[in-house]
């Protein structure tokens, strides 16, 4: 079975959140189940950095929606194939992939995207030829709004009869792409997709909408948040859409990818271990404290490692930094974002030297330390489609401290008395994003940790949970060949 996996980001070659983990990861979960999975990344530099010097050109358009392009092909730095759309005038400049360096969002993002999206239908409906051949896909799977239009234009614009399937996975509906009406002009498409059913939301093109109005089936990646995106709070406008799809909505967890996240045998760390060898955690606690400037002590530290924004959560933290440092926690954060949210908790940190500690910034394998010299990570995400940092969280015995919402409800099992009693507790979920539930989490955290054998008990527990892709992968394999059949 041939997919094309339609990205924005994909690791190692360009991240901004867990998208590109997924994307990245997605080709090797599939392959053990007879998926040929080729992804398609916009031309930014890079990712074309990543093709070498001379890539093989498969494809070139004089116009894709009005400026010129190319289709490059190569590999993945894990071998699986890689389809480069290489259209300098949309993504060959310096800054992120949807914003510049103030974080402003690139004013043609409607064009960058769904050229995108019409390469990307044109690429599943056999545009590549070899040896006279088309060389199409059985199923295009497209994720969130920068991809969304690719199943749009395989409904409205088919090439050929090669009646390719399509997918769309929601990673976050907060994000929807929404432009204004002028852009449904410029975009190619026939008028009729200019209605209810089709990309028109709101008087103005709706790209999420669009996709999830024409793709066959439709994902998010945890099941409670499939369920979530049916209210009015979660489903952000588009609750409608998602109840009126009913069985074409499913929910499937994220994996983690064991190559990259292995206390056992990551690169990163101090100091390698298993669940068999958690002293050693130890050292890397210590290694913590001297990057983080904490006193040494053995207290809890707790780590936060997030985009700061609303999402997360991170409106409330500056506040509990007071009864987190009172009841003898320790904090060490990683993360960017909002400007004002930055600011709060660098103020906060100030009021407690040696005990929390404020890092700015975005550092891959600062974020794997930290995961194996915390004892536990706060994650209080007003919503959570999935979230990774929990499952990193339970691999390297960090144990996860969550907002009972979206995927952190479906992987984390509160170490409540029934839990603890049966031994399988692998953290601690609160309810509400306010002051107190959240201090009461942290509060219990601190008990917990207190109990050197329940303690153990949990991280133990939460190492030998399985969120590889395994099932995932299987799941994804399984959708595509119904969607096939
Ligand atoms: P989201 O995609 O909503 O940001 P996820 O939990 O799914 O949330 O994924 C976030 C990913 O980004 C994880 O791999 C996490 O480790 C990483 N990450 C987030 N912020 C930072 C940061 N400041 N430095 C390093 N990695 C980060
Ligand atoms: C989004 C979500 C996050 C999820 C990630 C990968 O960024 O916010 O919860 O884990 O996508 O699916």
């Amino acid at each position: 079975l041939k997919v094309l996996s339609v990205a924005s980001e994909a690791v190692p070659l360009v991240k901004t959140g867990g998208l590109a983990d997924v994307a990245g990861a997605l080709p090797g979960a599939l392959a053990p189940h007879g998926v040929e999975m080729t992804t398609l990344l916009p031309g930014y530099p890079s990712v074309l950095a990543a093709l070498g010097r001379r890539p093989k050109v498969v494809h070139a358009w004089d116009s894709l929606l009005g400026t010129p392009a190319r289709l490059l092909a190569g590999t993945l730095p894990d071998g699986h194939p890689l389809l480069v759309l290489d259209a300098p005038a949309l993504y060959t400049r310096e800054g992120g992939p949807y914003s510049d360096a103030a974080g402003i969002d690139w004013a043609d993002n409607w064009q960058r995207f769904a050229a995108l999206g019409k390469a990307a239908a044109e690429i599943a409906g056999g545009v590549i030829i070899k040896r006279g051949k088309p060389q199409g896909f059985d199923v295009l799977h497209a994720h969130d709004w920068q991809a969304a239009m690719a199943p749009a234009y395989l409904r409205y614009v088919p090439l050929g009869a090669a009646g390719c399937r399509s997918v769309i996975t929601i990673h976050n509906m907060a994000f929807q792409g929404w432009f204004a009406p002028e852009v449904f002009d410029r975009i190619e498409l026939p008028s009729s997709a200019w209605a209810l059913d089709g990309v028109e939301y709101h008087g103005g093109v709706g790209m999420l909408k669009a996709g999830l109005s024409s793709a066959d089936a439709i994902t998010t990646v945890s099941p409670t948040y499939a369920r979530e995106i049916r209210s009015t709070v979660f489903g952000m406008g588009l609750e409608g859409l998602i109840v009126e799809r009913g069985a074409a909505v499913h929910g499937i967890l994220n994996g983690i990818d064991a190559n990259v996240w292995n206390p056992a045998s990551d690169a990163a760390l101090a100091a390698p271990y298993s669940h068999r060898t958690l002293d050693k955690r130890r050292a890397n606690k210590r290694a913590l404290e001297a990057e983080f400037g904490l006193d040494e002590s053995d207290g809890p530290i707790f780590i936060v490692v997030t985009r700061l924004t609303w999402q997360k959560g991170m409106d409330v933290l500056p506040d509990v930094l007071d009864h987190l440092v009172g009841i003898g926690g320790r904090l060490a954060l990683l993360g960017s974002g909002d400007a004002a949210l930055e600011r709060a908790l660098i103020e906060g940190a100030a009021r407690h030297p040696g005990r929390v500690g404020i890092r700015i910034g975005y550092d891959e394998a600062l974020s794997h330390r930290m995961q194996a010299g915390g004892d536990a990570i706060l994650i209080p995400s007003r919503f959570e489609p999935c979230g990774l940092t929990q499952l990193y969280g339970l691999a390297y015995g960090c144990l996860p401290v969550v907002a009972r919402t979206g995927g952190l409800a479906d992987t984390v099992i509160d170490a409540n008395p029934a839990a603890l009693a049966a031994g399988c507790a692998t953290g601690v979920q609160f309810d509400g994003v306010t002051y107190d539930d959240l201090a009461a989490a942290i509060t219990r955290t601190v008990q917990l940790h207190a109990q050197p054998d329940v303690w153990e008990r949990l991280q133990k527990n939460a190492m030998k949970s399985d969120f590889s892709w395994e099932a995932s992968g299987k799941a994804y394999a399984d959708l595509y060949r119904t969607l096939t059949a």
